[in-house]
């Protein structure tokens, strides 16, 4: 047996993948690929085989791969202090810098950075502190979070109720309770027949509205959304929604959370998703291109109003019981510095506005009367395609086709990496920020033909709802 069969053949063995189908995984039906290598927005696998990653991963890779700036910084940081705890005020130097970095980074009005190791745990962080923050206000019915059809907030249990995805729910007991969901802004798939985008912005706030007079405003602790939904479809809000829904939210009292974890840090082509759409949140997730997935790292932003809750509760009820053993962990605060360094020296948050912009143009040109493609759509570096059995009707496939998994398995062929977006058939790009016009061309063609492909197969297959 080769070396190669060996190593699949343990995988299949011992590794528990996530996201992926246990049996067919375990009896090789699941072909799987094993990664060895990546430079720039191209990654290698066991075969030698190199595919343009246009999804940066999961959308995390935003710098590139292959930056051993970034790994001396990981060695350096190692080498002099692996680890220390931020327990009862202790830190280090590359935290405090971090802290004050990320700062800079959000918009105005955030005070302070509680640090975890995955988007998930900081989302969960963040119900935390918005149940701390009514329960210490005297408020302890304050407590229901609003999220949103098709939202991706991670897949913990709180966080998994958060994601409005009924396939993080099954079998699993949830979503909680305490967690409501409310109208997903994809104008597109969710505006009821007639309505305009105008309309539609309208619609959704009064779905919002009613839902909060349903439950009632005094037991709604927070909002929250990301600025663009990522693993929902790739869905940029219709105008004006963000300001609109911030409205509804500051008048009921409830917080706002804007769940960064992909938006922040340029790929929008704005330092985070709350200045590109002029919001302010009370609370901020980041995650993902803090550190550019160099090390594990997320990050809670706290806003100056919360803050100053928490800093009166402490004097009253003393020290908050919440701590990860990790928080603030010095080997991926460095990693995140020397991250932050070379977005900022090589000007890479406008280079995703400026990319992204030629990207989308791009797409348009190649999709916009593709028989197959229903709509095109993106905001900075994130982009996909909604493929419809009938545009003109706006009927979407039967999901037993699996059209989106087919495209993305056929673009893979080519030598694309564009991920199946989990719920309908849509193709997402998400390529590192450092993508150039020439790279876009490539994506852009390898998935033309991809699409064709496989346009060319469901050719005359029924169409349904
Ligand atoms: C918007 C958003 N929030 C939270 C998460 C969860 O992050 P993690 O997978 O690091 O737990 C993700 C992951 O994709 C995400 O896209």
């Amino acid at each position: 047996m080769t070396q190669l069969n060996q190593l699949f053949e343990a995988d299949r063995a011992h590794f528990m993948h996530p996201s992926t189908h246990a049996h067919d995984h375990a009896s090789g039906a699941l072909p799987g690929r094993i990664v060895t290598g990546a430079k720039g927005i191209r990654i290698e696998d066991h075969q030698g085989k190199t595919y343009i990653d246009a999804f940066a991963g999961l959308y995390c890779v935003n710098i590139g791969y292959g930056r051993t700036e970034v790994a001396d910084a990981i060695y350096e940081q190692a080498k002099k202090l692996a680890y220390y705890h931020t327990y009862v005020g202790h830190s280090t130097d590359t935290i405090i810098e971090l802290s004050s970095r990320i700062i800079d980074w959000a918009p105005a009005g955030m005070k302070k950075v509680y640090y975890g190791m995955s988007g998930s745990d900081a989302n969960e962080t963040q119900i935390k502190l918005a149940w701390y923050y009514n329960n210490v206000k005297g408020r302890p019915d304050k407590k229901k979070i609003i999220s949103r059809q098709r939202g991706y907030h991670g897949s913990g249990i709180v966080t998994g109720s958060l994601t409005g995805l009924p396939s993080f729910h099954q079998y699993f007991d949830l979503p909680l309770e305490r967690v409501k969901h409310t109208v997903c802004p994809h104008w597109y798939r969710q505006a009821p027949a007639g309505m305009n985008e105008t309309q539609f912005v309208a619609y959704c706030v009064d779905e919002l509205e009613r839902l909060i007079a349903e439950e009632g405003a005094d037991t709604i602790a927070a909002f929250i959304g990301e600025p663009v939904m990522g693993t929902g479809g790739i869905l940029p809000p219709p105008d004006g929604y963000w300001p609109a829904i911030q409205q509804v939210l500051k008048k009921h009292d409830i917080l706002l959370i804007s769940d960064e974890v992909v938006c922040g840090f340029g790929r929008l082509g704005s330092k985070m998703g709350a200045q590109h759409y002029g919001i302010q949140p009370d609370l901020i997730t980041v995650a993902k291109g803090l550190t550019s997935a160099y090390a594990p790292l997320s990050g809670v932003i706290v806003g100056e109003g919360v803050w100053d809750v928490i800093d009166k509760a402490s004097q009253e009820f003393g020290a908050m019981g919440h701590g990860w053993t990790y928080s603030g962990h010095p080997v991926c605060a460095a990693a995140a510095l020397a991250n932050l360094e070379i977005l900022e020296r090589e000007n890479i948050t406008q280079n995703a506005a400026q990319t992204g912009a030629y990207l989308l143009e791009q797409l348009h040109a190649a999709f916009d009367d593709h028989p197959m493609v229903g709509e095109v759509r993106g905001a900075g570096m994130l982009a996909a395609l909604e493929f419809m059995a009938d545009k003109d009707e706006r009927r979407a496939f039967d999901p037993t086709l699996k059209v989106g998994p087919r495209v993305s398995a056929a673009a893979m062929q080519r030598g694309l990496i564009a991920r199946a977006m989990p719920h309908g058939d849509i193709l997402g790009f998400a390529p590192p920020l450092v993508a150039t016009r020439a790279d876009v061309d490539e994506i852009v063609r390898l998935a033309r033909g991809a699409v064709d492909e496989i346009a060319a197969e469901v050719h005359g297959q029924p169409a349904t709802a």
